[in-house]
């Protein structure tokens, strides 16, 4: 089942990255003519040429079930067509689960055909001219989860019967001639919502409140709550407990409004009071903590050096290495930027940033207030000479995607490694930290970004005959404008094979469980298991997933093998507009990444190209419609154009 799905994702790629590929054996037949006679029937671009005579699943922006039979995802953004869509062709896809028309120049209304596409999740028909009114139809396809018919001509007003619509997670209306009042759709698991720009009226409903004014603005005359109150009306319609401006008498409005204000003061001068109250505490407790510790030396190799081996022979650790650092000393790499002996850095305060298998890391404050990060090894196997040539091959990987490893230090007892400390944390902590607290989810242009930064760096390594060998969220480190480094690479020669590569089993290729070797393109496998984290927002293997023991590719698979659908990305990327396509292309290069037999994943170099190529399809704007003209398209196998601004990406040296 997973190599069928990979078959497809393959042959989606082929159409993408127009590589030759093998044979074809079936093809969903009706479904192919059916979007011949749309494609005969509507003027387009001349880059999307579908070739009759090969199977309709490796056309440009088709995507087809397991088993070749149907056509379930249909996506031509921005790719010139003009008119309206042809009755009695893209409604016989009965399969479809996806359909984008985005960022065309299609004009009239819906087809009512489309009312048979009852299976369909997606529905993007947004930056056309499509005019008439709200088709009512459309409520009546049950399985919707996005509708996104903003930037069109659409006039009329909004039918209440969208609360049918009960799956609904994203309505996009904006930017169309909407007219009359807003009904009141009840919220239900709607995240999205956007009506502004029409030519609404009346008061905000209620259950539609919880949306940001952004969501409501330039409008004829909205009003209620996010927008300012509405006028009292004379006489009042329904008096309703949820607008207060309808309330008739002037006098106790006022009175109310008075209450407000004293319950809303009263309020935050006890949150204030509680938030001082809160911190005095805690200062007190830090204060009372910190006596305490003087006992110890304060800022010592005690934290670098003892703070793992436990208490008891931390006095001989910190001779052991104060002696050895005579014979033995801290090696630099050339073209370092830092200055300072071990005696230095066992000086230094230190803070455990993590525990891994291969050892502990430190943060280590320099006196002089350098900040590096140190790592000390454990269960090192090699000898001195070996170890040395190892580092020598490590420190000489100088590139902005690879965390620099600046010196190490060898001796019997100890092992440390130091590297440049990247202060902005890592991905693992910005994608899983405090989820659901409020935090600014990552979006995702960054997610993009540190895509590809990291597959650059991963390429780097590979370039340099270096094996990174534990690819995993938490060992991609990232600048403040998000930038990601890797770090903690091609130090498995230095273990014996005790320890297996990808110590966290789910970026584990699945030949490395027995072989326990570290390969090129297993590290191209545990780059993948990154990228489906950075789609999904889940964390390899763990509980979220749902089925013990399952990983996230198999995850992935299964959620994708039975819908083809958008519910298998991460909820915090569904407030974004006009990126699915994009994630859906980078869903695909993660699933060959992913590929259970070694010699089907791309090369790193590869991997790199693909996301690259990604990104540069993406400078159109639809809303300037500029993606209409095709000359200014991409290369004429990613049909992408975006109302973003590209990912602003960092060139390689
Ligand atoms: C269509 O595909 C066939 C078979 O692969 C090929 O021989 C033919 O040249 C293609 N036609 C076009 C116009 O690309
Ligand atoms: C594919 O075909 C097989 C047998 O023809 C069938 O059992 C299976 O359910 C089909 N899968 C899908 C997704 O249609
Ligand atoms: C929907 O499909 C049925 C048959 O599958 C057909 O009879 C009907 O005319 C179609 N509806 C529209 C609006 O085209
Ligand atoms: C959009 O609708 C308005 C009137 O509703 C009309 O004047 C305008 O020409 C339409 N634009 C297009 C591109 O159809
Ligand atoms: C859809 O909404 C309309 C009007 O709100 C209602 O009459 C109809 O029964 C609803 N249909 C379904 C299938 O719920
Ligand atoms: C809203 O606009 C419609 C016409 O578009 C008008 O008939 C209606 O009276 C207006 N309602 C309010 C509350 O202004
Ligand atoms: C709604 O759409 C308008 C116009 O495209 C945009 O400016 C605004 O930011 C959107 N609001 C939300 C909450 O997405």
């Amino acid at each position: 089942m997973a190599v069928s799905f990979n078959a497809m994702v393959g042959f989606v790629l082929i159409t993408l990255l127009a590589l030759s590929g093998g044979p074809v054996n079936s093809e969903p037949t009706q479904d192919k003519q059916a979007l011949l006679a749309f494609l005969s029937q509507t003027p387009h671009a001349n880059r999307v040429q579908w070739n009759a005579s090969v199977s309709a699943c490796t056309w440009v922006g088709i995507i087809c079930d397991d088993n070749q039979s149907y056509v379930y995802s249909l996506r031509l953004p921005g790719v010139g067509l003009i008119g309206s869509v042809p009755p009695n062709t893209l409604g016989r896809l009965t399969q479809l689960r996806v359909l984008s028309l985005r960022s065309n120049r299609l004009s009239g209304p819906i087809p009512t055909d489309f009312s048979n596409l009852t299976l369909l999740h997606n529905l993007y028909l947004q930056g056309n001219q499509f005019s008439g009114e709200f088709p009512t139809w459309l409520t009546r396809l049950e399985r919707l989860n996005r509708l996104d018919l903003s930037s069109n001509n659409f006039t009329g007003s909004i039918p209440f019967a969208i609360s049918n619509l009960t799956q609904l997670t994203g309505l996009f209306l904006e930017n169309n001639g909407f007219s009359d009042k807003l009904p009141s759709i009840p919220a239900g698991k709607l995240a999205s919502f956007n009506v502004s720009n029409n030519k609404l009226n009346g008061s905000i409903p209620a259950s539609l409140s919880k949306f940001p004014a952004s969501s409501f603005s330039g409008n004829l005359d909205l009003c209620g709550s996010p927008l300012p109150p509405c006028k009292p009306i004379f006489p009042p319609p329904t008096p309703s407990p949820d607008s207060p401006p309808i309330i008739p008498v002037n006098k106790k409005s006022k009175k109310l409004s008075t209450a407000a204000i004293v319950a809303i003061a009263v309020g935050s001068a006890l949150a204030l009071f509680l938030l001082l109250l809160i911190l005095f505490l805690c200062l007190r407790k830090r204060r009372r903590q910190q006596p305490a510790k003087p006992p110890k030396p304060p800022v010592t190799t005690r934290s670098v050096v003892a703070a793992e081996a436990g208490t008891s022979s931390s006095k001989d650790d910190i001779t052991g290495a104060s002696t050895e650092a005579e014979r033995n000393k801290l090696v630099f790499f050339d073209g370092g930027v830092y200055s300072f002996d071990l005696e230095d850095l066992l000086r230094a305060s230190a803070e455990v940033l993590g525990k891994g298998s291969v050892g502990t890391s430190y943060k280590a404050v320099l006196e002089e207030g350098t900040t590096v990060v140190v790592k000390r090894l454990k269960d090192v196997v090699v000898t001195k000479r070996e170890f040395e040539m190892t580092m020598e091959v490590l420190g000489k990987i100088k590139h902005d995607n690879v965390v620099p490893l600046r010196a190490f230090y060898f001796s019997k007892d100890e092992k440390l490694l130091v590297y440049d400390y990247m202060s902005a944390g890592s991905l693992s902590a910005l994608l899983h930290g405090s989820r659901g607290s409020g935090r600014t989810p990552l979006d995702w242009d960054n997610r993009m970004k540190i895509a590809l930064s990291a597959a650059r760096g991963i390429a780097r390594l590979h370039v340099g005959k270096v094996i990174h060998g534990n690819i995993k969220s938490s060992n991609v480190l990232l600048r403040p404008d998000n930038d990601a480094s890797v770090s903690d690479f091609g130090l498995n020669p230095l273990f014996g094979t005790s320890t297996p590569p990808n110590r966290v089993a789910g970026y584990r290729a699945p030949e490395v469980v027995e072989t326990r070797k570290a390969t090129f393109k297993s590290d191209v496998y545990s780059f993948g298991v990154l990228m489906l984290e950075l789609l999904t927002g889940k964390a390899p293997n763990q509980a979220s997933l749902g089925e013990e023991g399952i990983d996230l590719p198999r995850w992935v698979q299964s959620v994708v093998r039975e819908e083809w659908t958008a519910e298998v990305f991460d909820v915090e990327l569904m407030r974004f507009h006009n990126i699915e396509e994009e994630m859906v292309q980078l869903l695909q290069i993660a699933m060959a990444c992913v590929s259970t037999v070694p010699d089907q994943r791309p090369a790193m170099q590869e991997v790199v190209r693909m996301i690259e190529d990604m990104n540069r399809a993406e400078t159109d704007d639809a809303l300037r419609q500029s993606s209409d003209d095709p000359s200014k398209g991409s290369d004429g196998h990613t049909p992408a154009a975006e109302s973003r601004t590209p990912p602003s990406v960092t060139p390689t040296p």
